[in-house]
């Protein structure tokens, strides 16, 4: 067991970031907020540093890493080149929360892509996540700062319970704005999202034209099968409890869950639906949780790791509704539908 120091951005501002750069480049490991989820820091330029992350999280090796800058800038040495969609969409969406993936130059460490000819890059848009990087002094290689296969940490206190005692420190910025992580766009080939998050397909096509979906995004990746993005093989987000999709259109995807959860409940299971504004009135006398609002998918991704988080091992069954996957909803069901491994149910 490590000692984890736990230090607050906000009442020990300086402290906090200054003794994280010092940490991060003297090869130890940093957890920090973004504004997707937090995420666990070390020095992206060493490759012995980079190599704890996996320990820590007890992730495969052969997932590779974000290396994450603090100005456009210093993406350059890091790719071969900067293509011009790149430029585009650095000035659109930069900080933000846009991962971009190009071919690596020499300095990015194979520990970094796991020996991928590619390295994903982004600037996150969070002061604490940035003044880290800057007082490092060095690209900050992070994956989502959670024990691999859980949900990712969206506060202080989710990364406490997966890292205490694992990592050197962990710097509290309070609650993560967006919720789920980054949108993974890859440049290599025809412009793919490898993984949807806050920047989506329509607000990307206006800025570099056609941008395609990896079919991994919304399905199970076939026995054999090589995935574009390696995060997309392991089973992901899964808390400690069966999650079960309802897809439908709401009314139907309500009464189906209620169907479903009364003969759960009469096994003696314990049970709790996800739901969001519109089907509020749907579930009277169940337990619920009103996760957002679907005509706002954006706010469907910011507490959902969190309510993962609150009912794992306190209920045997998560119900949620299924939403349609235009703009955040992409994201929103990406991650849903793994939490679940699959399971979905319709009418
Ligand atoms: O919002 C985020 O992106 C957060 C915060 C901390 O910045 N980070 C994050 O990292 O989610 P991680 O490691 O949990 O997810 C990175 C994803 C994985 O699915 C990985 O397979 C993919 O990006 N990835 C990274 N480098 C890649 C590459 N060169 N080619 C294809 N996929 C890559
Ligand atoms: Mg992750």
């Amino acid at each position: 067991m490590m000692n984890t120091q736990i230090f607050s951005a906000l009442a020990q501002k300086e402290n906090g970031t200054n003794l994280g750069g010092r940490v991060i480049r003297s090869g130890g490991l940093v957890a920090f907020p973004t504004e997707t989820v937090y995420g666990l820091g070390a020095n992206g330029l060493d490759g012995e540093a980079v190599s704890r992350i996996f320990e820590a999280k007890g992730r495969p090796s052969d997932n590779p890493l974000i290396l994450h800058v603090a100005k456009k800038s210093d993406v350059k040495p890091l790719w071969r080149h900067v293509p011009e969609a790149a430029r585009r969409l650095m000035d659109a969406f930069w900080p933000g929360p846009l991962t971009l993936i190009f071919l690596k130059s020499d300095i990015v460490p194979d520990e970094v892509t796991a020996g991928l000819p590619t390295v994903a890059v982004r600037m996150p848009e969070h002061k604490t996540a940035l003044a880290l990087i800057r007082a490092a002094g060095v690209p900050i290689a992070a994956p989502s700062a959670n024990l691999s296969g859980r949900p990712s940490p969206t506060t202080a206190e989710h990364v406490i319970a997966d890292m205490d005692g694992r990592i050197d420190m962990i710097i509290d910025g309070g609650p993560c704005r967006v919720g789920v992580e980054s949108t993974v766009l890859t440049l290599v080939g025809r412009p793919t999202i490898l993984r949807p998050g806050g920047i989506t397909r329509e607000m990307l096509e206006p800025v570099i034209g056609p941008v395609e979906i990896s079919p991994a995004v919304l399905n199970p990746l076939a026995e054999g099968e090589t995935a574009a993005s390696p995060g997309m093989k392991y089973r992901h987000y899964a808390p400690d409890a069966q999650v079960i999709v309802a897809e439908g259109s709401p009314r139907r995807a309500a009464s189906l869950i209620c169907r479903e959860y009364e003969t759960a409940e009469a096994e003696g299971k314990r049970c709790v639906i996800l739901a969001t504004e519109q089907t509020r009135g749907c579930y009277r006398d169940k337990r619920c949780d009103i996760i957002g609002d679907r005509d706002m998918p954006s706010t469907l991704c910011v507490g959902l790791f969190a309510a993962l988080r609150r009912y794992s091992g306190e209920v045997d069954v998560i119900f949620a509704e299924g939403v349609p996957t235009s703009e955040q909803g992409l994201a929103y069901m990406n991650r849903l539908l793994r939490a679940s491994s699959f399971n979905v149910i319709r009418c």
